[in-house]
This record gives structure tokens, sequence and C-alpha cells, in this order.
């Protein structure tokens, strides 16, 4: 079951109404286009990314849908508009990348723009720690390159926060936690492609190839021995996602 799957089964049998996809992408909006909701508003930071997303969308975006780009940093984001289900999928990692260690903000922030529920969906973090198992070993080292990669490229990386952390943040902001669960993760080849992808675009930006020579070299090795390992385990099993079903106090 996909993590969406997850959260349609945990809204049950209650109405949709209007909902917020608060940091959107192709995998969310095909989600909310799949809802029976009475409108929708996609937000993301990038234009780029609301490109992609339109194109998804097509024709199935109705006259009272909306797509926006804009930065939650900004007080007027969507000022005074309220959401009967809100959800927030992957977007307090990426917060890094828009608004940088104002992640702390974020849930008081979309607090007034809850009206019955937000999902939050996240990623427990996995770069800082040091797994001993070999599927952590190949996750963990995957993740340690992509980052190093990015920010030699003067990129950066997401920065990911824990569930605790999550939990401890929505109490503040005045959620009430309704349900959390921890998801575990299968990672396959489409992980090990997109992540090494992401470091090679890096290492080709670097101006000192010296240094980028033995990155690639190091990448393709990587990529050799987390796909022969996915291949032979059907896997690299490591870590999880979270969800986390907050309503306002
Ligand atoms: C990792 S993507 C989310 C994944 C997405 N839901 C999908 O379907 O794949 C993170 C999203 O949050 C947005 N985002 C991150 N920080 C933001 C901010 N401060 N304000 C507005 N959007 C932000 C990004 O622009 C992007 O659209």
């Amino acid at each position: 079951m996909s993590l969406y799957e997850r959260v349609t089964a945990l809204h049950g049998h209650r109405p949709w109404g209007a909902v917020l996809d608060a940091g959107t992408g192709r995998s969310s909006m095909r989600w909310l286009l799949g809802l029976d909701s009475e409108r929708w508003t996609a937000v993301t930071g990038s234009q780029a990314m609301a490109d992609r997303t339109r194109r998804e969308a097509g024709e199935r975006m109705r006259p009272q849908d909306r797509l926006l780009v804009g930065n939650w940093i900004d007080p007027g984001l969507l000022a005074g508009d309220r959401y009967d289900t809100v959800l927030a999928d992957y977007l307090l990692g990426a917060i890094e990348g828009f608004a940088p260690y104002w992640q702390d903000r974020l849930f008081e922030r979309l607090r007034p723009l809850v009206g019955r529920r937000l999902y939050v969906l996240g990623l427990e973090p996995y770069v800082p720690l040091s797994p001993t198992d070999a599927d952590g070993r190949l996750v963990n080292e995957i993740g340690r390159l992509r980052d190093a990669c990015l920010l030699l490229a003067d990129d950066r990386p997401y920065r990911e926060y824990p569930l605790d952390w999550t939990l401890r943040h929505l109490e503040r902001a005045g959620f009430r936690v309704a349900d959390a669960e921890a998801i575990p993760i299968r990672y396959g080849e489409r992980f090990v492609h997109s992540q090494l992808d992401m470091c090679l675009q890096a290492a080709g930006k670097l101006r000192d190839r010296r240094l980028a020579a033995p990155l690639l070299a190091h990448a393709a090795d990587l990529r050799a021995r987390a796909l022969a390992h996915v291949a032979r385990e059907g896997g690299l099993r490591h870590g999880h996602d979270y969800i986390v079903t907050a309503e306002p106090a």
C-alpha cells in the first residue's frame, strides 16, 4: 500500500471537502485528482515543479482548482483561506531548499488553514546514522554521497526530521495528534538510480574536475553494488516513512 493509499484509508468515510496540497508534485497531484473534493489548491515553491504538476493535472483540473507557486514564509500566501483537509507530503524535508532553518514554524503557519485534518508525510532521517546491516549501509552510503555532491555543487540537500520532532512541533502549533504510524521502506532500483543521478548532475557542475572524477567513479561503483544487492535481495530494506494525522486542538 502506498503512503497515499494509507492516507485515504485513514480518512475513512469523512468528506474530503476543500483540499490543500501544501507541497505539491506529480505524485501527490495524482492522488489529489482521484479524490472526491469540492475544490483543491496545490502549492509549490518551484516554478519547474508547478509546470510538471500542471502537466500531470492536464484537463482534470477544474475551474475551482488552483495551482500556485509561493513560499510558506510569505504571510500573505493563502491568508484567510481554509481547507477541510491539508496534506503536507514530504514538505518538511524540502523546506530547507526554500526557507532554510524555518522548519519549526511550518505547522503554526499551516494551522489557520486547517479546518479538520492535516496529514503529514515525512521521512525519518537516515543520512547521519551509521547502520551496521548491509541494506542500511548501502542506503546510508547513497544518501551521504548524494548530499556531499549537492553541497559541493552549491545546492542544499533536504533536511529530514524525526517523527518525535514532528509530533512535538505539531502539538506546540495547536494540533492534537489523532494517529501516527511508521511505515518501513524497501528501496528499489528507482531509488538507487534517482539518488545517484542527482550526484552525477551535481558532480557535472563542479569546476574542479580533479575532484569530480573520483566522485563519479565512486558513484558508479556504489550504483553497481547497490543494484546487485537489489537484484539479489529484492530491495534495500531500511528506515521508514511516517504518516501523522493531526486535528486542530
Ligand atoms: C519533495 S517535494 C514534495 C513531493 C510531492 N508531494 C510529490 O508528489 O512528489 C516538496 C514540495 O514542497 C515544496 N516546498 C518546499 N518548501 C516550500 C516552501 N517554503 N513554500 C512552498 N513550498 C515549498 C517544494 O517546492 C515541492 O513542491
